[in-house]
């Protein structure tokens, strides 16, 4: 009934890519230049309610407890907008999003934030969605988004062509690996808000790195290779391929104009103790984001040997043991 359908709550989870989405080709509908590939992580939810509220004056938007204002806001807002245009619906709308991280450091809190938000958002407005097209919809918050939509791995197309095509041939989908389940061990060296958001820093790094095209053409490769590696559960070519994809993509933005640089001393201390596990023949293999944090690739059994060496390194840091987590869904009234 229209009242049961006024609200809904749903439980989002990060993904951490193991080969990168980095540069868009259309702003706007958030279309990336390259395919994805991550797994979504089992820690580190976001609970979103969207409630329709047809008497409020516009749309009211809760981050952790405090309104949101500013560029939070507004992209909470022009997505709802689009939910909206979607379901054919004007009412508004009031938001209530709590992360169980710090926003905007480089934790994928745009991933998980707007995967809850598109499937609250779609199920409060009554729209009816497949998963492919929930993951589109996820994408025009955040591309990385779309990939948070499943569990397990999952691929993110860049898709084909301009506009509606383009939209309509990117969004994410499972790839299903059975038989591999690493750990993905993370170290938070510092939890602020990045200095330059993601969007800016991809834009600037499209437009003025002289290393961006050669990183996005091997980074075709490196996913061919990666879905062979994952097929065999071969984590040794998975760990490295994943590190070289995303030091690769860390170097497209140190040639930006001017320079977009995430990693600290920190990071690059915690990049030395990987090196260094490895040297002593534990299998791990790091990857960064955008913002200073590493997580790091690892066998399960290993994965607190390799916690207490990444925080050896960066005392300062919070180390979590992340593995495969669970695709976004919707909370039933019952908890
Ligand atoms: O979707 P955004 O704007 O949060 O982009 C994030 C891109 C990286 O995290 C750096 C890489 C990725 O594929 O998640």
């Amino acid at each position: 009934g229209q009242v049961l359908d006024r609200g809904a709550t749903a439980v989002a989870h990060p993904n951490i890519a193991l080969i990168k989405y980095w540069g868009k080709r259309d702003e706007g509908l958030v279309i990336p230049n390259v395919d994805s590939l991550s797994m979504t992580l089992d820690i580190f939810p976001t609970t979103t309610t969207v409630t329709v509220s047809p008497e409020a004056a516009g749309d009211t938007v809760t981050l952790d407890g405090s309104p949101a204002e500013g560029e939070p806001r507004q992209r909470v807002v022009a997505f709802l907008d689009l939910v909206r245009e979607l379901a054919g619906r004007s009412e508004p709308a009031t938001v209530d999003t709590r992360n169980s991280v710090p926003t905007g450091a480089g934790l994928a809190s745009s991933a998980s934030g707007f995967a809850a938000l598109a499937l609250a958002g779609a199920a409060a407005y009554g729209l009816d969605l497949d998963p492919t097209a929930l993951s589109r919809l996820a994408r025009r918050g955040s591309a990385s988004a779309a990939r948070s939509i499943f569990g397990g791995f999952a691929i993110c197309h860049a898709g084909h062509g301009t506009g509606a095509e383009a939209d309509l041939s990117s969004y994410a989908e499972p790839v299903p690996v059975p038989d591999f389940d690493p750990a993905l061990v993370i170290a938070v060296v510092n939890a602020g808000p990045k200095a330059v958001s993601s969007r800016k820093a991809m834009r600037r790094t499209v437009e003025t790195s002289p290393l961006y095209p050669s990183w996005a053409r091997a980074s075709r490769t490196d996913l061919s290779q990666m879905r062979a590696a994952l097929h065999l559960g071969d984590l040794d070519a998975v760990g490295e391929i994943a590190e070289r994809n995303a030091l690769g993509m860390h170097a497209t933005m140190l040639a930006a104009r001017p320079a977009v640089r995430y990693m600290s001393p920190d990071t690059v201390a915690v990049l030395d103790s990987v090196l260094r596990l490895r040297a002593d023949g534990v299998p791990a293999y790091a990857t960064m984001d955008a913002g200073p944090n590493v997580k790091v690739l690892c066998r399960p059994a290993d994965a607190t040997r390799v916690a207490g060496a990444l925080h050896a390194a960066a005392p300062g840091s919070r180390v979590v043991i992340a593995r495969r987590g669970p695709g976004a869904r919707l909370r039933t009234e019952a908890e």
